[in-house]
């Protein structure tokens, strides 16, 4: 039995062989059978500029005309003002596995002369929904929580070859730590390997200059080999540079792609040599759906969760959980006493500063007065002195003194020979 047993109440683990075959090991086949039935939720929401491929991007990624054919645009005069929030909603089913895929989109972002708070209706967007998650899961029936967390933000960042704009990283720094960020360069045809190449290097280098946090694929210490290089391929392309396109072209060998075609050839989505979009799909739906949304709910909703419960003056832990755990409960008092102390600290050195201000002013206003007395008797000194000599100048000159200019303290007409 180890010694953290008994101080924290868990049971001792004795490691057993089995005799025969038991059925545990059937534990994944069963979850894998009860996610099924119950169906999967993913809300993604894409970011950018209008015309950067973001509906096209979403629609090749599912396969499926998600967004309806575009009306369109009215007259800029007649748009919106502000960032409009638009969510479309379709149920998808692949080989039997139900997807409810939410798509949060964003028209308008960037789209005006100034863009300063482009960011806010987003933020606000997303917090609202961490703000009803919270309230259904402190309903007394939790029996239907729909979860409408965003999981993934893919931020369409415009392909200028050069490095990301001002409104990139405001937008970035704003929601990193309330969403999955997943950027991506749009339209990555319309620039060549070594400009993507250099392009990407620019664009990671801004974004670790402003400690941005973009969503990685995780990896675990007692994952395979293959795992964790998949993990690292998908990671060496992020920012990803997608083309994205719903329609089929015939190539000039015959075949029928997904792609874009052009005068001097196709550019085909699902070819890895010619853009990233496999291994964005790979990320965001084949392999790492999951993490997404587990990340989301673990790490980014319970951050926000804490903070908001907090701010809303609810004790961060149970007293049970620092019955049961002495350790926490010692740590807990260590830092409770160390937060006193420091505050004793703090309130001391401020008496100490507001009563070295005191005595300073006192010296100031002291030595002003010092001085002003002073310069009044040099003044008079110097009046005294400036009669004197001028009393001597007139005795050497032969003139009788004026009896009101005698020397003081003399009898007037008498002069001290
Ligand atoms: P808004 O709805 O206005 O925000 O636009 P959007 O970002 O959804 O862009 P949309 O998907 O409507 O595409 C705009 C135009 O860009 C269309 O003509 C698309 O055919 C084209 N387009 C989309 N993806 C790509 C791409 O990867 N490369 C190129 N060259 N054009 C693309």
């Amino acid at each position: 039995l180890s010694p953290a047993a008994h101080t924290t109440g868990a049971a001792p683990v004795i490691r057993k062989k089995l005799m025969g075959y038991v059925g545990f090991a059937n534990l994944p086949n069963q979850v894998h059978r009860k996610s099924v039935r119950k169906g999967f939720q993913f809300t993604a929401m894409v970011v950018g500029e209008s015309g950067l491929g973001k509906s096209t991007l979403i629609n090749t990624l599912f396969n499926t005309s998600l967004y309806p054919a575009k009306e369109p645009l009215p007259p800029a005069a007649e748009r919106p003002k502000t960032v409009a929030i638009e969510s479309i909603g379709a149920d998808i089913e692949e080989n039997g596995v139900r997807l409810h895929l939410t798509v949060v989109d964003t028209p308008g972002f960037g789209d005006f002369v100034n863009n300063d708070d482009s960011w806010k209706p987003i933020v606000e967007n997303i917090e609202s929904r961490f703000d009803s998650y919270l309230e259904q899961e402190n309903r007394v029936n939790r029996m239907k929580v729909v979860d409408n967390r965003v999981h993934a933000c893919l931020y369409f960042i415009q392909p200028t070859g050069h490095s990301l704009k001002q409104i990139d990283i405001e937008f970035m720094r704003r929601l990193h730590t309330k969403v999955n960020l997943i950027p991506v360069i749009a339209k990555a045809d319309t620039m060549t390997d070594e400009e993507i190449a250099e392009f990407k290097e620019r664009i990671l280098s801004d974004i670790a200059h402003h400690n941005i946090h973009i969503f990685q694929a995780p990896t675990y210490d007692n994952e395979d080999e293959e795992t964790i290089a998949e993990a690292e391929e998908i990671a060496s392309k992020i920012p990803f540079a997608v083309v994205g396109s719903d329609k089929m072209v015939p190539t000039p060998d015959g075949r029928q792609v997904r792609g874009r075609a052009y005068p001097w050839g196709v550019v085909e989505v699902d070819n890895e040599d010619h853009c990233d979009f496999v291994k964005l799909r790979q990320m965001l739906v084949r392999t790492y759906m999951e993490e997404l949304r587990e990340y989301t709910n673990d790490v980014l909703y319970e951050n926000w969760r804490t903070e908001k419960l907090l701010s809303m003056g609810v004790a961060q832990d149970s007293t049970v959980f620092k019955e049961i755990n002495p350790a926490a409960r010692m740590q807990e008092e260590r830092v409770l006493h160390e937060a006193k102390l420091a505050k004793m600290e703090a309130e001391m050195k401020m008496v100490f500063q507001q009563k070295v201000q005191e005595k300073e002013a006192k010296l100031k206003q002291s030595e002003e007065e010092l001085y002003a007395r002073h310069k009044e008797m040099k003044d008079a000194l110097d009046k005294q002195r400036a009669d004197l000599e001028d009393k001597k100048r007139k005795v050497e000159s032969g003139r009788p003194l004026t009896p009101e200019k005698s020397l003081p303290g003399r009898k007037k007409g008498f002069l001290r020979t």
